[in-house]
């Protein structure tokens, strides 16, 4: 049987159609729009996503036999707030993961309500990417449109909504709402008050890895496909990567540098961070993870080439960055392009190059911008070992992780052993797994992901280049609290 897994990004929809083996037919990325409506803010049209969902699907299953496709299972950007009107039209772009604009709610949640209230509620606090302070927002400067909310729901859900018809969203992706009971996997009734929401407006709870249902008899026609096709629950992107990666069951650990940055750590027990600094967030394999996120990881490099120096040729700069250079770079990049959510929870913080003297070259500030990545990256790291918790590998996934400098790079800043697999599309080869379980192709996730995630190489760290990061990382610490206070006067 085949599997479609797709990974609904930030910048694009990335699909992939897997054999039951485990192995990739072939890979479809289709692009939408991304609107940053006023500083901070960040947006996306999520009938932009649908559209190019639909016509991914039919691209990647156009040389296949059809017949032979069981089901769907899409990972997807988390924290998004879509809503529906009663006749399910969109009622509003959709407020991104990276959306800065909820300072305000984010402060009274975490103050007025309280971190500790918040965190006994739903395992969490409140940080400006979450779902929660985003309809406080809606209700307090969109009110009419707030009024008319009929359905909440999270983008990759929208998806799933409009294929089987079903109102679902699954643990994963539901406890970065902060309005999820992680530990019981219900909705929090006081959340749901706190936000002036009810629960007939909330999403059909499921695990990741269940089948929600069938494609609707339009849409399988729409798609070409049977209209037994299941669809799965699903993830969060970060919990579907992780599937992809293996990192499932206890004490693993993946780092995907997507437009995102982020740190997971599988749990089978459900625990909380003390300080909140990490999420503690539901699995995909039914258990729980720990996970900290960086707003802008590849996105900075990106960034960097694209706009800044304006070149496609991301090795070709890179080239100069050699052994030799690693550790000992006097320029420094903080990479809160887009603020910062772990560990600083700081909306207002902003990119910044320090230290550079005449002879800066632009080769060491493309190097500051890869390890200003790494670092920020370590700074969660630093958490989950401040814990007690025991790290001494990680698997890696995403855009980012096809730069083997970065690789390299991460592997000293972090002091860790760095695993690549042999799929990258983390999220989309999650899906297609979470899609093999839900269609009773394997008995569990962890039994399917052990099975067909293999290992292709370990990146391991050299004592001197590490010894060298572990100075800079020092210095590296001690940036963002000296200039903080500035961040917001900037504005
Ligand atoms: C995780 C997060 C991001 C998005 C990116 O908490 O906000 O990783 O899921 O798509």
């Amino acid at each position: 049987m085949l599997y479609i897994g797709v990974d609904l990004g930030t910048s694009a929809v990335k699909l992939l159609l897997m054999d039951e083996a485990g192995q990739i037919q072939k890979i479809v990325s289709r692009e939408y729009p991304l609107s940053f409506p006023q500083p901070g803010w960040s947006e996306q049209n999520p009938e932009d996503w649908l559209r190019e969902t639909v016509a991914g699907i039919r691209e990647l299953t156009a040389d296949c036999d059809r017949t032979q496709i069981a089901g769907i299972g899409c990972g997807g950007q988390m924290h998004g707030l879509v809503v529906l009107d009663e006749d399910d039209r969109v009622l509003r772009p959709a407020i991104l993961w990276n959306d800065g604009r909820t300072t305000e709610e984010t402060e009274y949640l975490n103050t007025v309500v309280g971190k500790e209230k918040l965190s006994d509620l739903t395992a969490n606090i409140a940080f400006a990417g979450f779902t929660a302070p985003k309809l406080l927002w809606m209700r307090k400067h969109e009110p009419e449109l707030f009024a008319r909310i009929h359905k909440i729901m999270l983008p990759k859900d929208y998806l799933n909504y409009m294929l089987t018809g079903v109102h679902c969203t699954d643990v994963s992706d539901a406890s970065g709402m902060l309005l999820f009971d992680v530990a019981n996997k219900c909705w929090s009734r006081e959340m749901l008050d706190i936000c002036g929401v009810r629960e007939e407006q909330m999403a059909k709870i499921f695990e990741s890895y269940e089948s929600v249902g069938t494609l609707k008899p339009e849409m399988a026609r729409e798609l070409g496909l049977p209209e037994t096709v299941r669809v799965c629950a699903g993830a969060g992107d970060n919990a579907a990567a992780a599937v992809g990666t293996a990192t499932v069951g206890d004490g693993r650990c993946n780092i995907s540098l997507g437009t995102s940055g982020t740190i997971f750590i599988s749990s089978e027990r459900f625990g909380v961070d003390p300080n909140n600094a990490l999420h503690a967030f539901a699995h995909a394999d039914g258990h729980y993870h720990l996970m900290g996120c960086m707003l802008s990881a590849a996105s900075c490099n990106k960034w960097w080439m694209d706009e800044i120096i304006r070149t496609q040729d991301y090795a070709g700069q890179q080239a100069g960055i050699t052994d030799e250079k690693l550790g000992r770079n006097h320029v420094f990049f903080l990479p809160y392009l887009m603020g910062e959510r772990s560990p600083h929870n700081d909306p207002a913080a902003r990119g910044t190059f320090i230290g550079l003297t005449m002879d800066s070259s632009r080769t060491d500030m493309t190097q500051a911008v890869l390890e200003g990545v790494a670092f920020g990256i370590r700074d969660s790291l630093e958490v989950a070992r401040s814990l007690g918790l025991s790290i001494p590998r990680s698997k890696i996934c995403g855009g980012g992780a096809k730069s083997p400098l970065w690789r390299k790079i991460f592997a000293n800043v972090l002091n860790l052993e760095i695993e690549t697999v042999e799929t990258e599309e983390g999220p989309g080869y999650g899906g297609a797994i979470l899609a093999a379980v839900a269609c009773g192709e394997y008995p569990s996730v962890e039994a399917a992901a052990d099975a067909l995630v293999k290992k292709t190489d370990t990146i391991r760290p050299d004592p001197e280049i590490a010894a060298r990061y572990e100075a800079q990382y020092r210095k590296f610490r001690e940036i963002y609290p000296t200039v903080k206070e500035l961040f917001p006067k900037l504005q």
